[in-house]
Order: C-alpha cells, then sequence, then structure tokens
C-alpha cells in the first residue's frame, strides 16, 4: 500500500523516480507526487488520480534539474484522495519533504500539540506531521539522519518514511517500522523504494533494511542504524529476476501477461524439489525432521486469495499427514485467543510478504512458542524474514492488482509442503507420494493446455457482460476454487459474485436463483471420488432446474455432465486434489475478460492495491 521510491546519483532524479512509480503503481493510485532538491531548495509536484496526471503535470511544467528526489504513489488511509493530501507534504518553510506508506496511530496528538505551538498543517493527512517535526528538529541543529531517529521514537504505528531537505543535496533518509522498504545499489548511485521492482532496470544488487532500522543513502554509501543510532550490520541480496519481468510484453495487462505465465511458474516453483529417486527435499525448510515430526497440528493463516490458497492446503495436508489442519484469515486470527503452541506448525501464505494482517498473525502465533514457515513469493520481505521457515513460490514479479499466477504456485508450494509433512513423518500412503510427485510435474504443461482453449471462455464473458450477479459452487477442493472465482469476478468486473460449497445451496443460497442467472460450477474428477461427482451433476440439474444458465467446468471425458451443461469448459484430467490448479485459470480469465469488456482497469481495480500493509 502505497508505493515509494528515492533517488540519489548522477541521472535526471525526476525520471528515475516517475519510472520507479510507474513500477510501483499497483501499491496504490488515489494520487501520486515527486519532490527534487534542486539548487538549495525543493520543487515539488502532485496530482490527485493515477501516476498519468502527474506525469501529464511534469510534462507541462518540468522541475529543475535535480539528481536528490523522492516520489510517491497513495493508497489513501487518512484525509480524502486528493491533490491537498497527495504526498510528498512539506514542513512550513517548505525545506523538508516527506513521503510514507502506513499509518502513524498518535498522529491527532502530535497534529495539536504542533497546532498549539503555532504550527499550520497544508493536509489532512497523518504524515505531515512528521514534515514539521523533522523540520524543527534541524531547526535545533541535527543533522537529517539525527531528525529522523529523534521523530521515529515519538512516532506510533507502522511507516516507512523518507525525507530529503532543501540544504541537504545527494542524501535521502528514510526509516521503516512494519512497512517495507529497500535499497538498491547502484554504481555511483543509490536508490531507495518500497519493493525492488522500483529499481531493477538500474540495479539488482539490494540491502535490506530490517525492522526499526534508519537508512541515509548518498550516491556512494549507504548507512544503516537502529534507531537510537548504533550502526547495524548490512544484509545484501541478489534480485534473479530482471526489468523484463516487471513489463507488460505487448500484453494489453500485466494480468493476461501473469496469466500466460502460469506454466512457467508452477515449473519453477517445483524445480530442484523434487530429486530424481521422486523423493521431495525442501532445503529452504530450516526447520528439522524432528521439529517436523513434533506437529500435532497445522494452521493457515492469510488472506484473501492466498486464504483461498490455505483452503486447499487444508484438503492436501490432512489427506496426507493425517494432521489437523486449521484454516483461519489472519485478519481474524489473533483476535480470539487461538489455540496455537509449541507442537503447532503455522503456515503464513503471502504473495507480497509484506501483508500487515499476516504479519501480524504469525508474530502473534511465534509469541505463542509456534513454529512459522512462510510460503511468499518476495525474497527478502518482512513475513519470510521473520518466520522460522521459508518456502519461495518463485511465480516472479506479479505486477496486476488481482492475484494470479501467485495463486497457483501458493497451491503447488502447500502441496509441497504437505507431501514433505507426509514423507517426514511417514504416514500411510508412502506409495501414493511417487504418483502424486509425478501428476505435480505434468501440471505445467496441463496449465498450458487450459490457457490454448480459453477462446470460447473470453466470448462468453463478453456475452455475460450486462449480468448483475453471477454464482459459482464447487464441492471439497472445488469450493475455494469456487471462492476464488467469485473473488476475482468481484474485483475486477465490481459485480455481485458468491462462491458456495454446492451441497450448501439447498441451506438457503438456492433462493437466490433466477431465470437466465449464469452460475459456474466446478466439478471435480469422475474417477476417484466419484460420489462427489455424482453428487454435483444432482446440484448442477437443481440449479437448471429453476432457470440457471449453467457454465460447467469439467475434466476432459466427463460425459455426465454435458447434457445439463449450458456452457462446457473443459480442463485436462487431474486427480481431484490437485485439480484447483488447471480448474481456477477459466475463472481468472473470464474475469479478467468481464472486466475488460465492462471498461474497467483489468490492473488497477477501483479501491484496491496489491500490497495491503495497514491492518
Ligand atoms: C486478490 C488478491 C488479494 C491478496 C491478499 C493477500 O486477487 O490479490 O486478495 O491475495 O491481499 O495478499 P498477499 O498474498 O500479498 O498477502
Amino acid at each position: 500500500m502505497c508505493g515509494i521510491v528515492g533517488y540519489v546519483g548522477s541521472r535526471s532524479a525526476t525520471e528515475v523516480v516517475v519510472e520507479g512509480l510507474r513500477r510501483l503503481e499497483y501499491r496504490g493510485y488515489d494520487s501520486a507526487g515527486i519532490a527534487v532538491v534542486a539548487d538549495g531548495a525543493l520543487a515539488s509536484t502532485k496530482r490527485a488520480g493515477k501516476l498519468a496526471n502527474l506525469e501529464k503535470a511534469l510534462h507541462e511544467s518540468p522541475l529543475p534539474a535535480a539528481s536528490t528526489g523522492l516520489g510517491h504513489t497513495r493508497w489513501a488511509t487518512h484525509g480524502a484522495p486528493n491533490d491537498r493530501n497527495a504526498h510528498p507534504h512539506l514542513d512550513e518553510s517548505g525545506r523538508v519533504a516527506v513521503i510514507h506508506n502506513g499509518i502513524i496511530e498518535n498522529f491527532a496528538r502530535l497534529r495539536s500539540e504542533l497546532e498549539s505551538a503555532g504550527v499550520s498543517f497544508a493536509s489532512d493527512t497523518d504524515t505531515e506531521v512528521v514534515a514539521h517535526l523533522l523540520a524543527a528538529e534541524v531547526a535545533a541543529g541535527a543533522n537529517l539522519a539525527d531528525a529522523m531517529r529523534a521523530v521515529c521514537l515519538r512516532l506510533e504505528g507502522a511507516f516507512t518514511l523518507l525525507a530529503v531537505h532543501a540544504e541537504v543535496p545527494d542524501r535521502v533518509v528514510a526509516a521503516r517500522r512494519n512497512s517495507p522498504l529497500v535499497v538498491g545499489l547502484g554504481d555511483g548511485e543509490n536508490f531507495l523504494a518500497s519493493d525492488v521492482s522500483a529499481f531493477i532496470a538500474h540495479t539488482r544488487e539490494a540491502l535490506e533494511v530490517g525492522d526499526g532500522q534508519v537508512v541515509e543513502i548518498t550516491p556512494d554509501g549507504v548507512t544503516l542504524t537502529d534507531v537510537r543510532g548504533a550502526p547495524v550490520a548490512e544484509r545484501r541480496f541478489h534480485v534473479d529476476w530482471d526489468a523484463s519481468a516487471a513489463a507488460k510484453d505487448g500484453y494489453d495487462y500485466f494480468m493476461l501477461k501473469e496469466i500466460a505465465e502460469q506454466p512457467k511458474a508452477v515449473a519453477d516453483t517445483l524445480l530442484g524439489r523434487i530429486g530424481a529417486d521422486g523423493e521431495l527435499s525442501l532445503d529452504q525448510m530450516r526447520l528439522s525432521d524432528e521439529e517436523l515430526r513434533e506437529i500435532d497440528k497445522v494452521v493457515v493463516v492469510a488472506c484473501g486469495t492466498a486464504y483461498h490458497a490455505g483452503l486447499v492446503a487444508k484438503y492436501a495436508i490432512e489427506h496426507w499427514t493425517r494432521v489437523p489442519c486449521e484454516v483461519e484469515l489472519a485478519s481474524e486470527f489473533r483476535y480470539r485467543d487461538p489455540v496455537v503452541g509449541r507442537q503447532t506448525l503455522v503456515i503464513a501464505i503471502s504473495q507480497s510478504g509484506e501483508t500487515m494482517d499476516t504479519l501480524m498473525a504469525l508474530r502473534y502465533a511465534r509469541e505463542q512458542g509456534a513454529r512459522v514457515l512462510a510460503v511468499c513469493n518476495t525474497n527478502g520481505a518482512t513475513i519470510p524474514r521473520e518466520s522460522d521457515a521459508v518456502l519461495y513460490t518463485h511465480a516472479g514479479p506479479e505486477v496486476a492488482v488481482a492475484s494470479t499466477k501467485a495463486f497457483l504456485t501458493q497451491l503447488i508450494a502447500c502441496y509441497l509442503v504437505g507431501l514433505y509433512l507426509g514423507q517426514v513423518r511417514g504416514t500411510k500412503w508412502g506409495d501414493e507420494i511417487g504418483s502424486v510427485v509425478r501428476d505435480l510435474s505434468d501440471l505445467p504443461s496441463k496449465v498450458d493446455q487450459v490457457l490454448e482453449t480459453m477462446e470460447p471462455v473470453r466470448s462468453l464473458a463478453r456475452e455475460l457482460a450486462g449480468a448483475t450477479s453471477v454464482l459459482f459452487l464447487g464441492r471439497h477442493v472445488g469450493f475455494p476454487v469456487a471462492l476464488e472465482g467469485a473473488l476475482k469476478l468481484k474485483e475486477l468486473a465490481y459485480m455481485h459474485a458468491e462462491g458456495f460449497a454446492a451441497g450448501e445451496l439447498k441451506h438457503g443460497p438456492i433462493a437466490l436463483i433466477e431465470s437466465g442467472m449464469p452460475v459456474i460450477v466446478v466439478v471435480p474428477s469422475p474417477r476417484g471420488r466419484s460420489v462427489l461427482h455424482d453428487k454435483i451433476v444432482s446440484n448442477i440439474q437443481e440449479i437448471r432446474a429453476r432457470g440457471a444458465r449453467t457454465i460447467v467446468i469439467a475434466e476432459e471425458g466427463d460425459e455426465a455432465v454435458a447434457p445439463y451443461a449450458d456452457h462446457l469448459v473443459r480442463v485436462p484430467e487431474c486427480p481431484t486434489l490437485l485439480q484447483p490448479v488447471v480448474a481456477t485459470v477459466p475463472l481468472q480469465v473470464f474475469a479478467c475478460e468481464m472486466a475488460s469488456a465492462r471498461g474497467f482497469d483489468v490492473d488497477q481495480p477501483r479501491n484496491l492495491a496489491k500490497s495491503v500493509t495497514v491492518e
């Protein structure tokens, strides 16, 4: 939430910062702004709305040449999304500019204190207090980094803050508490950003900024301290993807590109984790086999799409390990006194690795003594850093706000964890493991097959673009797939959409069905658990009898569903537990096409942000 970029070097700060903001716009697009240090003064431009508005303003009225600057793209928390509340915020003298991601919880108290001292405010944000406080510290003789440390000690809440001062060229100072920040290490230039995509076109060498740390960048150096000024050890990392991974590459939307990348993303998540003998090895687990054998309960915590991956994980983990598995919305977890302890394995699933609800849930779990395994897509993010073990999903950067390839790779990672736990604990299905591992290896080509047959799904979405409501039904692992399909449609097409367990229909929701209403049904394989299959075929007949227009996602060769399907979408044969990997893809394509047909911004749906760093 909110994208932040800082630059010092020899290039045009405006160009570098705006380019960085373009790559971070997925984090929020309520407003955007920039400030540069030029000839002993600050120059700043900010605009409500998308980054394009700021770019237009900069084009019409360019900022002076400068090689130190910072910029911000906002997801509004305090104050309406207008020009006045756009960042950067300046102090009264216009000498200090500040940008901020997060929430300063004690801002009201600080603001009234400042107002009583005669300071007048130019915005309704919580951020502006920081500009005034920094200015006061600098006026009292502190350098900018000392001022930042002193101000941080007074702030409550979560924040990444970046600041520049008119009289301190070649220097950007930043601080972070429970909000993301990384340093990009260049040659004669350095960068600060919410994530590496902002500077990946310039450097792939990066530095983590730990929680509670303050960092100062100059063209030739980086100084990292704790909030009291004590130096802290650097933790460098190399970014193993390049700028092209975060470009549209000829696709109309990032979402389309990311949907198309799923076969590779799934293959990358599996890569190196299955030995030639079929044995699984997850060397990034950092939890000993002994510790895993002691586990008597698994609890998955996650939000949104990642939560849906967790729901699928429950079916797989309980089946393969016979260890009870609960799945909980991270935002609810720590507020209900959950039963977790030393023998609990908590799995925190998060694409960004920065979701505040999930981070707080994992901290709570660790305080109770639980071991935490992060399933994450972002190298070095806070959630994996604070976990006992990490399984990276290797989906590559996901730029579209709606999650697609991250979801599929989260499913794969959860299967791997389940299989690994089963392998380590030697549970009854020992013979099954080999065949499941083979089935996993087949998934990339099966996802590819699904992608090749999506044209009818696209035209159906265009045909249904005027619908007011779409229902999604599934059973077993098809139920979380139904929830995910509904979430995609809600967030992208702004349409009423609900996912139900098909068996629950008759307990209430069937009353919603009316003539012509599209209902998408995810049908499990007729092989294996055929009872499940037969029951859902009955459910399809029940809704059709009440006038629903049935869109059925079923395995190739499943002829039993054909007579009851107004539209049949075929997916390749898959063992039931793995079916979500192929069955989700048509739902992603459907939602994407529907949003586009309804004229909405597919990559940046209204009110949303990619990385949700507030609770
Ligand atoms: C929906 C979507 C969100 C995220 C959720 C968790 O398409 O992307 O529901 O899944 O905000 O985000 P992460 O995985 O970054 O913790």
